[in-house]
């Protein structure tokens, strides 16, 4: 295929993704095959991302990333793995995972119960914010993960997943709660687990919003 509209098809991916800029950066790895976008299953998925050199977060991880529990109705999207998660192949493992197993468990929902991922597969070293290039990067992974998980609802947790599904560039107080469609599936908002570790007063909030996923999912037909 021409590789010009390869490349074209792949931007406007992106773009749909709310991805509206790609830095031009000098390639920091030799260029990896380009991410087929379309595995048949989760399997494929995870093999083909655990050999991913899309960015260079490949040369500092540990191992990739993919998620944690099975296909459910109800996906959470995170922001990317800590040194935890690195060490350990599973997202949500580490303090910021514990406080969300306990607000999950406080209003009903078991971890098992959820499918979870991150925007990206690879942990950013220090913990830093994903940049731009790895979030474009990883976006046709989260994409394709989605399509296979098939959920009903997704959740995103904090500003990075919320730019990531939505484009939402605005506050998280503002976007919190409410609702919007993506391909046909409902998706929201609420604070990262890692923020409420550094500001326990807004726990309450996020499992308002929890109690708002359920009351979708259960307005949509779908339990856990
Ligand atoms: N924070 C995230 O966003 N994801 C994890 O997996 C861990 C911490």
């Amino acid at each position: 295929m021409d590789p010009r509209k390869l490349l074209k098809d792949q931007l406007l991916d992106w773009k749909s993704w709310g991805v509206d800029s790609v830095p031009r950066t000098e390639p920091a790895l030799p260029p990896s095959r380009p991410l087929a976008l379309s595995p048949a299953d989760l399997d494929s998925l995870r093999a083909q991302v655990a050999a991913c050199t899309a960015c260079p977060l490949a040369r500092t991880r540990t191992q990739t990333v993919f998620c944690s529990g099975k296909p459910s109705p109800l996906m959470f999207v995170g922001e990317a793995p800590g040194a935890d998660e690195d060490a350990r192949g599973e997202v949500f493992v580490g303090r910021a995972g514990q406080l969300l197993t306990r607000i999950l468990k406080d209003v009903g929902i078991s971890r098992d119960q959820v499918y979870i991922a991150n925007v990206l597969k690879c942990r950013p070293p220090d913990n830093r914010p994903p940049e731009p290039a790895e979030v474009a990067a990883c976006a046709p992974v989260l994409k394709r993960q989605i399509e296979l998980v098939n959920p009903k609802v997704l959740c995103a947790l904090g500003k990075h997943a919320a730019f990531s599904l939505l484009g939402w560039e605005g506050s998280m107080k503002a976007l919190r709660g409410t609702w919007r469609l993506l391909d046909g599936r409902w998706v929201t908002a609420t604070y990262h687990p890692s923020y409420l570790l550094r500001t326990p007063g807004d726990t309450e909030s996020v499992k308002d919003d929890l109690r708002g996923v359920l009351e979708k999912l259960s307005s949509l037909g779908s339990g856990l």
